[in-house]
């Protein structure tokens, strides 16, 4: 993978805790419990059903990049999908770590792991819709704010993006 983040030290252990990071495959135990995770974080606390059909098409989501971190057990701790959205773009999206794996820094090493994965992909443009109350883990990420704040799912977001210019070989 390239090194985008160079110097960065990559610990897979958190607190005692083996965290593996990992691309997961649609229609899989691991895609299934990366539904639940994020219907729970994401969804239900607004009044929201990730599985009704009202709001996420879930259908379309076999062409979506999936990635993961797992704890020692094999449980999924985190998730996050990219949407091809142009030749060299991607819309990333649902974001979630689970509760009480919060706040230890396993958001941001998932982060970038898919990122760096992306990038190998080819993508350099990098867009995400922030919920405002999250909106400074991706400018802790190197994200910018692009225009004023709006409204989805009822609440406040911004628009947010990072572009990679490649290097030279
Ligand atoms: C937002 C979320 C994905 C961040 O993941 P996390 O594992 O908790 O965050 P990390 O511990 O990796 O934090 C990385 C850095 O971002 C900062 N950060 C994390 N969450 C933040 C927030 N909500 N606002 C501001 N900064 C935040 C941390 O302070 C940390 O800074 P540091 O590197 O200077 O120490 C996670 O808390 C979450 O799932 N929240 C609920 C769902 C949600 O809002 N998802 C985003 C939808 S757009």
């Amino acid at each position: 993978m390239k090194d985008i983040y160079p110097g960065l030290t990559w610990p897979k252990f958190f607190k005692g805790c083996a965290v593996e990071y990992s691309l997961i495959q649609h229609g899989t135990d691991a895609y299934e419990a990366s539904l639940k995770l994020r219907h729970q974080i994401l969804r239900e606390p607004i009044g929201m059903d990730l599985f009704d059909g009202s709001y996420d098409d879930l259908s379309q989501e076999s062409r979506f990049y999936h990635f993961g971190a797992f704890d020692e057990n094999g449980e999924l701790i985190s998730s996050v999908i990219g949407i091809p959205t142009a030749t060299h773009e991607v819309r990333i999206k649902q974001m979630v770590v689970a509760e009480g794996h919060q706040n230890q820094g396993i958001g941001k090493r998932l982060f970038m792991a898919f990122e760096a994965y992306l990038l190998n992909l080819g993508f350099q443009v990098f867009i995400l819709h922030a919920r405002i109350t999250a909106h400074g883990f991706y400018l802790n990420m190197g994200y910018t704010i692009l225009g004023d704040e709006f409204q989805e799912v009822g609440l406040p977001h911004y628009r947010m993006s990072k572009t990679f210019t490649p290097h030279p070989e």
